[in-house]
């Protein structure tokens, strides 16, 4: 029997409402106890040192690009998953705007085979909602079910016509799948870089308005009360939309909804400006889709986490190369890579008092799994809790250590985050899936 022993952390558990100092002991990859001094209890056992420390479940990401198969060159299942090691996420959901796309369930396989052979941490994939992700016909929802999708999503574009979005929502139903929809109108946005403001009027760019993203939302929560179907609302990234959600879950409609990291902590300024107000410059690494928003988009967006009318922070980790991004802005690929940072840069609410550790915690693990139902799935059991019998994925955290991002020593192969050179506050100091180190800092020395 392998065990493993990680010692006096404050154990924050949201899912059984646990918060404070304990022992996590888990064997043969499950967790087995929980409690004070649990770990002396186990003979024979290999031993992390957490105390003054943090101890979570692994996070649960509802939206990562991991790029293979297709573009193997951006990223690949093994860099990916080390990456989401590294960040502290245990369970990835991988986007389906692969070449091919998540339409078929050879494709799915393709990828469950190749995440058993190489990744790192837990991959369940997102089948797409149209074939081809062209928008134009459903891909077959049946199948990609079968094959073990956990959501079906066309992300990187909407879908547009909105009968076919109904039908979706409807025959979606079917095997209680969320429908997770990019909200934004491409007949708004058009070929709009950035956020539509004075920022976009400055550096002479066509804007992305914040309606765009608004009336697709507001359309899309009608679709759903329609048909009773599951709509989950990718990235979002304004205060309207943050109204019509608040509004739609007080009806009782079945929506949930994500937001990321950067879109809780950087405004479209940083396009332009960056960390130097002095001269202007067209930062591509902040170039993504929707776009950094406002200010008061960002005060909207923390509140609604706080409160859960948002019920998970999801990383929209996207990864391109140096030539996707070092050319011009236009023709520039939108997208951050932000599995490596994305526990810091939420650590920012934290640290801004916009929102308590525990609820974040929530907002990381079991909340992303309620938000799709996958508490209640089978297969899917102990995932984002430490409840005894859960699958042994832990985080260890320090809320309090500064780092500076250095993208040349991220695991992923994705370097393209504005954050480069900047100091955040907040360490994903270990990770532990299934019951094995597959990132550590050398900071958990064993006792
Ligand atoms: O900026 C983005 N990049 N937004 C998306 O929705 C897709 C993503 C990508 O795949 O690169």
């Amino acid at each position: 029997m392998a065990t493993l022993a990680i010692h006096n952390g404050r154990v924050i558990d949201p899912a059984l409402g646990r918060d404070g100092i304990a022992d996590v002991v888990i064997v043969d990859g499950r967790i087995a106890r929980v409690g004070p001094n649990e770990g002396d209890m186990v003979v024979e056992a290999e031993r992390i040192d957490a105390t003054g420390l943090v101890v979570v479940p692994g996070f649960v990401d509802l939206h990562t690009h991991l790029r293979e198969p297709g573009f193997e060159g951006k990223e690949t299942i093994r860099t990916g998953t080390a990456a989401a090691a590294r960040g502290g996420y245990t369970t990835v959901c991988a986007m389906a705007n692969t070449r091919p796309p998540m339409d078929s369930r050879a494709a799915i396989e393709s990828v469950l085979r190749e995440a058993e052979k190489s990744g790192i941490v837990r991959v369940l994939p997102i089948g797409c909602i149209t074939r081809g992700r062209e928008g134009a016909e459903l891909a077959p929802a049946g199948e990609l079910a079968g094959a073990g999708v956990v959501a079906l999503s066309d992300d990187g574009d909407a879908v547009s016509d909105p009968s076919l979005m109904r039908h979706a929502l409807e025959y979606a139903t079917r095997w209680g799948l969320p429908v997770a929809q990019h909200c934004e109108d491409p007949a708004l946005v058009r070929d709009g870089q950035m956020h539509e403001g004075w920022v976009a009027t400055r550096l002479g760019l066509r804007g992305r308005p914040a309606s765009a993203e608004e009336t697709f939302v507001a359309r899309d929560i009608a679709l759903a009360e329609l048909t009773g179907g599951h709509l989950h609302i990718c990235h979002v990234s304004t205060a309207g939309s943050v109204a019509l959600i608040a509004a739609a879950k007080a009806r009782g409609a079945h929506v949930t909804a994500e937001v990321a990291p950067h879109h809780l902590t950087l405004t479209h300024e940083e396009v332009g400006f960056g960390d130097d107000y002095r001269s202007i410059h067209y930062h591509t690494n902040a170039k993504v889709n929707p776009p950094l928003r406002e200010e008061v988009d960002i005060a909207a967006l923390r509140a609604a986490l706080r409160s859960g009318i948002i019920d998970a922070v999801a990383t929209d980790h996207a990864p391109h190369g140096q030539g996707d991004k070092e050319i011009e802005f236009d023709l520039a690929a939108p997208g951050l890579t932000m599995l490596e940072t994305s526990f810091a840069l939420c650590m920012k609410l934290v640290h801004d008092g916009d929102i308590d550790l525990p609820t974040l915690i929530e907002r990381m693990t079991i909340g992303p799994v309620r938000a799709w139902g996958l508490d209640i799935r089978a297969g899917f059991d102990g995932l984002g809790t430490l409840a005894p019998g859960a699958p042994g994925d832990v985080a260890i955290l320090d809320p309090n250590a500064e780092w500076t991002v250095d993208p040349a020593a991220f695991a992923s192969k994705g370097k393209n985050t504005p954050l480069a050179g900047r100091m955040l506050r907040g360490l994903v100091v270990a990770t532990v899936f299934g019951g094995a180190l597959v990132h550590d800092t050398g900071r958990v020395v064993a006792l």
